[in-house]
């Protein structure tokens, strides 16, 4: 919320949409309800989520307008679009803020290889894993990595996702990366979703630099990332030891930092590196794993106010025991947000609504935590500023939901409480997801 904005604008009393009869949860902290709000102190009931009781809110050129207490709802011309909520919980749309939507094949033997006993680690060693999908992705055209991925998405758009993070990761050369990378934004430019697209070269070695991974760094930093740049918002590189070393990582980064794109990390996931920390110094947008994490990082992540996001569907399709610090996360008052990291080796999830469940359930975060993980810190991550809350000169991406309370969003398991979407200001729900299950 800017200096002196209130939730009382009224820039027009011709929106082109009002919602009606919402319990809002605004996501803004309640301070910030209250100094939003400083005339109308009981009006507004600044609980949990930042909860407007039965608000009316209004859309003008796809932007919330102005919100107020239902009873104060000023007569609007009769062509003005009224959407009703009968008491329905509307939030900010979803932003799955880690996912690697784009790829070809799918690792589903690999799956049944690691439950009869082989790791993660071993697979990839023996040049699975990551490798595998790399050459299905290498060998799908454009449109077909565009088509799987679409798949895909419906089931994360029918579930309130808006905005989506996809990075690229399994062509690891130059014409593949760009690939990806184009198929990612045409899914955003086809869907009713807004695609943050991220570079990921750094992800594996490929095989044809087996034992020179530095000379495929060099090739990274002198021509994917100077050719892919406009192609993307982020650079993201895997800091681990069957991947990239710290050095490896910082010079990929540094190489998009100085490009002008925003850097992101896959850190402490298997092991602790120390990049989490290093990445953060650098003015990373956000680290991401982080089940490794020490007290010590977390200190130097809210220092410079970098989000640890988290992803628990990688934590249990991985069967992992080290869980990331929460209590030192909350304890130096690091953002944290939660995504799906939905790929087709460690986390192949399409559903963001158990990812939540799982954040709750496996990393012992609240539902309010895990909402804000998935809405307000999931902005953050992407360095995104006008979303992820509801408030006036927000984008109006809208989620609504069939429960009697929010923390009922992802309490079941396999159910969709999700009974709309608004994209924009525009109804952009999904039903083809549900004819799919
Ligand atoms: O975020 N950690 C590295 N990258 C992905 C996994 C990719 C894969 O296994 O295909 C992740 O979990
Ligand atoms: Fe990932």
């Amino acid at each position: 919320m800017t200096e002196g904005q209130t939730l009382r604008i009224h820039r027009s009393n011709s929106p082109d949409t009002l919602f009606r009869g919402f319990k809002i949860a605004t996501m803004l902290e309640s301070s910030e309800l209250e100094n939003a709000q400083p005339d109308l102190p009981c009006a507004l009931n600044p609980t949990n989520y930042g909860t407007i009781e039965k608000g009316t809110l209004a859309v003008t050129d796809g932007v919330i307008d102005w919100i107020v207490p239902e009873s104060e709802t000023p007569q609007v011309p009769a062509d003005v679009e009224i959407i009703e909520g009968a008491g329905k919980w509307l939030t900010p749309g979803l932003i799955d803020c880690h996912t690697h939507l784009v790829y070809g094949g799918d690792r589903a033997s690999e799956w049944e290889a690691r439950l009869g006993g082989q790791s993660y680690q071993a697979i990839a060693k023996a040049g699975g894993g990551i490798l595998s999908s790399v050459r299905a992705t290498r060998a799908a055209s454009e449109d077909e990595l565009v088509e799987s991925a679409t798949k895909r998405l419906m089931y994360l758009l029918s579930e309130g996702v808006t905005t989506i993070e996809i990075k690229s990761g399994y062509g690891l050369d130059l014409e593949n990366e760009i690939k990806m990378l184009r198929a990612a934004n045409r899914v955003g430019a086809e869907n009713r979703v807004d695609v943050f697209s991220t570079l990921l070269s750094a992800h594996a070695v490929p095989p044809e630099f087996a034992q020179r991974p530095d000379d495929y760094v060099t090739l990274i930093c002198e021509e994917i990332i100077p050719t892919a740049k406009d192609e993307c918002h982020a650079v993201d590189a895997f800091c681990e030891s069957i991947a990239f070393s710290v050095e490896q990582t910082k010079r990929v980064l540094m190489t998009g930092k100085d490009c002008g794109l925003s850097i992101k990390v896959h850190a402490e996931q298997l092991t602790h590196t120390g990049i989490a920390a290093e990445v953060a110094k650098m003015g990373g947008l956000s680290a991401d794993h982080l089940e490794f994490l020490t007290a010590a990082d977390c200190a130097v992540l809210a220092e410079h106010g970098t989000v640890a996001t988290l992803l628990p569907g990688a934590f249990f399709c991985l069967q992992e025991t080290q869980k990331p610090p929460l209590e030192a996360l909350r304890n130096h008052h690091v953002p944290i947000a939660i995504a799906t990291d939905c790929n087709p080796g460690s986390s192949p999830v399409v559903s963001i609504l158990t990812i939540g469940n799982m954040a709750c359930n496996l990393f012992g975060m609240t539902p309010e935590e895990t909402l804000k993980g998935m809405t307000r810190n999931a902005a953050l991550a992407l360095g995104l500023n006008d979303r992820g809350v509801i408030k006036p000169g927000a984008i109006a991406d809208f989620a609504v939901w069939d429960v009697a309370s929010p923390g009922e969003i992802f309490y079941q398991i396999g159910a969709n409480p999700c009974v709309d979407v608004f994209k924009n200001g525009k109804r952009s729900r999904s039903w083809v997801a549900h004819e799919q299950r």
